[in-house]
């Protein structure tokens, strides 16, 4: 395996070499087909450059702290396309749960921006780089804020929270096992979760993502969950989710 995953949690890199092993009959194919689902699965999102300039920004960050974030946010694809709108964004999504702590699943950069405003965050991504960072800028500015290298589809336990955070997840996990997005809904240790999905891919195209997300997202919640909201906020399709009791 090449340096350029040297951060992703050992056992994301064990599942994928497993499976591979079973599909491949040459170890350079098997080998590259782990590097290129690492990188569509985590790599694609945050490159270990982009990590790097994290890392120079957070050191560099006493001076102007609220300018360093911003720079850092912008280096994670999924909160640079949120950063023109942050503020609102987590205003109209988070607001009205008036949650003190946050689970944040596969949190990318996420909790960075949540411990600036207030909450208190436990975060889980398979992105060893995003979870030193996190875990080094929330020591700096003393939030309550930590995170996890964990796979989430190895069943690693989750702390109990107010509410939930799945955003642009699920399909990421649909697309690693097949039906391992409501699994872990199921099992979520919290009486709210927000998903979301992006309703672009990364290059910037829409390809009728909002119906495709939509349909599939309430057809599979239908059975456990009530949905308590549905709404686009700044281009992304965003729900409030309750599992039923019983
Ligand atoms: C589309 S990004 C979303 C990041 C963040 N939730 C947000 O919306 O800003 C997907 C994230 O999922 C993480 N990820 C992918 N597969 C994972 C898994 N099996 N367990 C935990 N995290 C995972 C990636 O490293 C990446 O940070």
């Amino acid at each position: 395996m090449g340096s350029k995953y040297i951060g992703v949690c050992p056992d994301t890199v064990a599942r994928l070499e497993t499976q591979a092993a079973g599909r491949y009959r040459s170890a350079k194919e098997a080998d590259k087909a782990v590097k290129t689902a690492l990188h569509q699965i985590t790599g694609a999102f945050m490159t270990p450059d982009e990590l790097k300039r994290a890392r120079r920004l957070l050191a560099g960050s006493d001076a102007e702290p609220e300018q360093a974030l911003r720079e850092t946010l912008r280096l994670h694809a999924s909160t640079r396309e949120r950063l023109p709108n942050i503020g609102a964004f987590y205003e109209a999504l988070l607001g009205p749960l008036n949650a003190r702590v946050v689970l944040d699943l596969a949190c990318g950069l996420n909790p960075l921006y949540l411990g600036s405003i207030g909450y208190a965050v436990r975060g889980v991504d398979i992105s060893g780089g995003c979870v030193s960072l996190i875990n080094d800028w929330a020591a700096a500015r003393g939030w309550d804020v930590s995170a996890e290298c964990r796979d989430l589809l190895c069943d690693p336990p989750l702390p109990e929270a107010d509410a939930a955070l799945a955003m642009k997840l699920l399909p990421v996990l649909e697309q690693q096992q097949k039906g391992a997005a409501m699994k872990l809904l199921e099992r979520i240790p919290a009486p709210v979760v927000a998903v979301t999905f992006p309703l672009k891919t990364l290059g910037g195209r829409s390809v009728g993502m909002e119906s495709h997300y939509s349909d599939w997202f309430e057809a599979e919640a239908r059975a456990g969950f009530d949905i308590l909201r549905r709404e686009t906020l700044f281009g992304e399709l965003c729900y409030i989710v309750r599992r039923r009791a019983g």
